[in-house]
This record gives C-alpha cells, structure tokens and sequence, in this order.
C-alpha cells in the first residue's frame, strides 16, 4: 500500500497505541516456559509480536487468544517438525536463540530477508561460552542458526555493546545453566526481562551495570502490557513539532530504560508532561501529553543512546524543526536495525529539503529548513514508514509514502490513527 499524507491545520486527540512489543514477545516467551497458567492483555497487535507465538506454538506451548486476551499453559517445549520462521522479527530470533540453546532437541531458526542480514554472532559467541551447540550461515554469523542438544554452564561475560536483546538471550540462557551467569553491561538497556524474571521467582540480581543469576523455574504470571513508547514517540513528535497541536497518549510505559526520547526531547524544550503515573505489574506507567514546542538543537550520544535507540528515526526529523544544529553520536547501532537506519533518514530527510549529514556512527541535522514533501521510500522498515507519515503532517505539500503497510510490524493502526487526529 501507497499513501499519501497533507500537513493538516491542527492535530487534536487521544491515542492509544499497541501494548508494547518488547514486554509482548517477552510475557509470551517467558509464560510458555513457566509453570502454570497465564493470561495476557493488551498483547502487541503488530507482525513482530505473532512471529514470537507462532515460533511458540511450533514448539509445542499452548496458547489460545480468547476475548482479546492470550491465554498460556506454560510447560515444556517440545522438538519442532520444520523450521522457526520469525519473520522480520530480531527480538523474537535474538530472545529464542538463548532459549533453544537450552533445548534437549534440535532447531532450526531464520527469519526474512532482513533477518537473514542482521548480525547473530552477539549471540551465538556468548553462547556457545556457555555449552551451546550452536551451528550457522558463515560460521553463526548469520541465519539460518541450528541449535543442537547441548549442556550449559554459567559464564561471566563482559557484552561489548549495550543490547538488551544480547542480555535477554543470555538471562534466558541463564536459566538453564548449571550455576550462576554474571553478565557486565556498558550501559544500561531496556530492563524488562530483569523486572519480569524477578517477578516470575527468578533471583536476578543488579550490582551497578552487572547482573547475577542463578539457574530457575519460571512461575507463571499475568500480564498487563502497557501501551509502547516506541510507538507513543510517533505522536509526541507530531504534537512538538506541529503550530496548532494537543495530543494526548493513553496508558504508555514510562520505563525509565525506555524514556530517554522524553529526556532528548525535553533537553530540547518540549512541552511533554505525564499524567495519572502508575506502576503496573512492576512496570511504570502513565498518560503522555504533548502539545506544540519550540525546540533548540541538542547532542544526543553516549548511555542516552540505549535508552531510546528505537525513536532516533523519529527523534531525527523533530532536529529538522530545532533551532540550531543537533548531534546524534555513538549510534552505529542504527546500521545493522531492520535498515540501516543512519543512512535511510539521512536519504528520507534530505528528500523533505532539511539539511542533514550522515556521519560513521550517527547524524548532523541543522533545523529551521521548511520541509516540502516528496515521494518517500520505507525501505520495508516500519519505524521509517511511520517517520515519514509523521514527516507528512508537518511538510507543505504532499507526501507519498511508499510501502507505507511496513508500520504493521509493531503498530497495524497506525495510519488510521494519524488521520483521526488531523483537523482540517
Ligand atoms: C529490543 C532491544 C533493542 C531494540 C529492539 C527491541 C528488545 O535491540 O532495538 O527493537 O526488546 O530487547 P538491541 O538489543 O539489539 O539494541
């Protein structure tokens, strides 16, 4: 699908957006694993999310969706009769590496085109330190991945870089060790698995940026996603950056390891503020609003990377309506996304007429450039469709989007959503 967007006259509304997809893939993960029953509600709607029950179901858990909600009986996983396809989903193929490496069975694991693109060895190394029987594409460094019955030790690993996927394979990995595993971080990522392991009777525990755990049984428990910040990001921005917009967005998680683009845009004066703060089911949660700022440049580099590596694309084009010339550094991480995510916005935003620079690991984007939309490329990356649908309610003229479906990965409703919120 092809779509075209045209700058309205005001942005008003509620929006809100799918429940989270990386506390989705890990409540469904962890619960099929666990002993007991669960029920799981406002579970992700987006591709990503069914890739990871999908591999699940193929493996034997059971899980039925019924009234909205997905319902798990959590046991043991059971050796798969064809290949787990996970899609366009690196979450799900990173998150169950660590799981299937604990197996006493053999599997099979690749993704799409893109999977099949994206870097494995951050896993498969640390892995098979741990026992894993780990065979691969270009000796594990790429999918398709074989993972073969093995046994696990715990092991102390120094992660070179700051990935919560990385973590999360390892923590799962943990599990079924035959002692402890201490894992080293450079920075803090996304904490979900601590929080929800801890809450499932896992002993995980935090010494500065190290964690130690010990092998376990998860107990199964339920699951109240909020809505995901990721995809509240989209709204925020269009709010800011707009001359005639309020949006409020409903129910997000305000994780502290996921708000770094509240903290990036605030530094850059935004009007954001969060209602109704809550914690629920150990994560933090609350409504967002945002309405029409004036926004200064800033430097966006260092531990901040991390906390909101997922919104650069959409943080990128609120520089473009920054007064001054904003920094985003230390983010090579971006190449090796679902695109290469430096290079895409530096194309995309030049295209809108903003001046922007690609640099090794990040972008140089001097704002206060009107912005006129053109015809716009996704590059199958949903995070890049949903910039650029954004980018079409802030540029005069109209705006193509190409492939604009690539949104459905983590957000299927998006596109009806940005039109309720236009007033003509
Ligand atoms: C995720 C971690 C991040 C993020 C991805 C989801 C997760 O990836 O980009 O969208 O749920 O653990 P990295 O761990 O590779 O940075």
């Amino acid at each position: 699908m092809d779509t075209v967007i045209q700058q309205p006259h005001k942005l008003r509304g509620t929006i809100t957006p799918p429940g989270d997809k990386s506390i989705s893939h890990r409540s469904a993960i962890f619960n099929a694993l666990a002993q007991g029953t669960s029920h799981i509600s406002n579970y992700g709607t987006g591709a990503d999310v069914q890739s990871t029950l999908k591999v699940l179901r193929a493996l034997g858990a059971r899980i039925k969706k019924t009234d909205g909600l997905i319902n798990i009986v959590g046991g043991e996983l059971k050796e798969p009769s064809n290949l787990l396809y996970t899609g366009n989903s690196g979450t799900t193929t990173r998150l169950m590496a660590g799981v299937l490496s604990g197996q006493k069975f053999l599997s099979i694991m690749s993704g799409d085109k893109s999977i099949r693109m994206r870097p494995m060895a951050r896993i498969v190394d640390p892995l098979r330190e741990m026992g894993a029987s780990i065979e691969g594409r270009q000796g594990g460094r790429l999918c398709p991945l074989v993972f073969k019955q093995s046994n696990l030790h715990g092991i102390e690993y120094d992660m070179p870089i700051p990935s919560a996927q990385v973590k999360s394979a390892l923590l799962l990995a943990a599990l079924y060790a035959d002692g402890p595993t201490i894992i080293h971080q450079p920075a803090l990522s996304r904490d979900h698995t601590e929080l929800m392991f801890r809450a499932m009777g896992i002993n995980v525990s935090e010494h500065g940026l190290s964690l130690n755990i010990e092998p376990g049984q998860l107990n199964a428990i339920d699951v109240n996603v909020p809505a995901d910040i990721s995809s509240a990001a989209y709204w925020i921005v269009a709010a800011i950056c707009h001359s005639n917009a309020k949006i409020t967005i409903q129910n997000v998680g305000i994780n502290p390891t996921r708000t770094g683009i509240l903290d990036a845009l605030e530094m850059m004066g935004a009007s954001i503020n969060i209602e109704n703060k809550r914690l629920e089911g150990g994560e933090l949660v609350g409504d967002i609003i945002a309405e029409s700022s004036e926004l200064n440049s800033a430097v966006i580099e260092g531990d901040l990377i991390p906390r909101l590596i997922d919104e650069i694309p959409i943080l990128s084009l609120a520089a473009c309506f920054a007064k001054g010339t904003t920094i985003i550094r230390d983010a090579e991480e971006l190449r090796i996304k679902e695109s290469d995510r430096i290079f895409t916005m530096q194309s995309e935003l030049s295209r809108l007429g903003a001046l922007v620079q690609e640099t090794k690991d990040g972008l140089i984007i001097t704002g206060g450039k009107l912005l006129k939309g053109s015809n716009h490329q996704t590059y199958s990356d949903h995070r890049i469709a949903m910039t650029m649908g954004i980018a079409g309610l802030l540029a005069s003229g109209q705006t193509y989007v190409q492939d604009a479906d690539a949104a459905s990965i983590s957000y299927p409703t998006f596109w009806e959503d940005l039109e309720s919120l236009k007033v003509a």
